[in-house]
């Protein structure tokens, strides 16, 4: 996505540890007018899709995630995150590591928001190692939802996540694809 591209060329540093710091759009300050546009294509790529929840987890996807449910028309759900949980009857929970954090969550989603009869849409900011997207598709198993596709805003196809989302044979669609970031650069993918 062009617009997004360019917001990234011009906005985004590359970091040490191959992390792209974009958080003057998405990941601190929010751009509405971006993340308005972002959703309106997630929705125009998943129209057909027949969703009727959005999934994410909490707190960079949750901008995002609102916009394509806004223009999708469908209630928008974010896991929350946990240290560790107890009491969690009425909750599905997953596991997440974060790589980047080195530090182990669970994530939850409250049991009266998801319905067997629900087919959803996984959003998040960033696809990296995918671990994110894992707890989401796991907690979908468990409530026996099927899942229509994953959207992410950003995805590093080099990494983990990408190849994790196509093994699994769901619909991928990320608004912007990184292929490497040599030489501090941000190279896109072509395709
Ligand atoms: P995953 O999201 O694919 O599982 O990847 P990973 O475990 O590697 O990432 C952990 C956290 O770092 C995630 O945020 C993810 O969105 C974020 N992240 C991964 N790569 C990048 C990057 O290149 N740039 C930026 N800005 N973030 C990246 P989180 O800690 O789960 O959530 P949040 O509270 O920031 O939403
Ligand atoms: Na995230
Ligand atoms: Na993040």
């Amino acid at each position: 996505m062009k617009i997004l591209e360019d917001r990234i060329r011009r906005d985004g540093t590359v970091l040490p540890g191959d992390v792209l710091k974009v958080d003057n759009f998405l990941n601190h300050q929010i751009d509405p007018q971006l993340m308005n546009e972002l959703g309106a294509e997630f929705a125009r790529r998943f129209a057909d899709a027949g969703i009727t929840k959005i999934l994410t987890v909490e707190s960079s996807g949750i901008a995002p995630a609102v916009m394509a449910g806004l223009h999708l028309n469908v209630p928008v759900i974010f896991a929350r995150k946990h240290k560790s949980l107890t009491l969690t009857d009425h909750l599905y929970t997953a596991k997440v590591y974060s790589y980047t954090k080195r530090v182990n969550n669970d994530i939850s989603i409250d049991r009266r928001f998801l319905d067997a009869k629900d087919r959803v849409l996984i959003i998040d900011d960033f696809l990296a190692n995918g671990q994110a997207v894992q707890g989401l598709l796991d907690i979908a198993e468990t409530a026996q939802i099927s899942v229509a596709g994953v959207g992410v805003v950003i995805e590093k196809r080099f990494q983990k996540g990408h190849q994790l989302v196509v093994d699994a044979g769901i619909q991928l669609e990320a608004l912007a694809s990184i292929a490497s970031f040599d030489h501090n650069e941000v190279q896109f993918a072509q395709d």
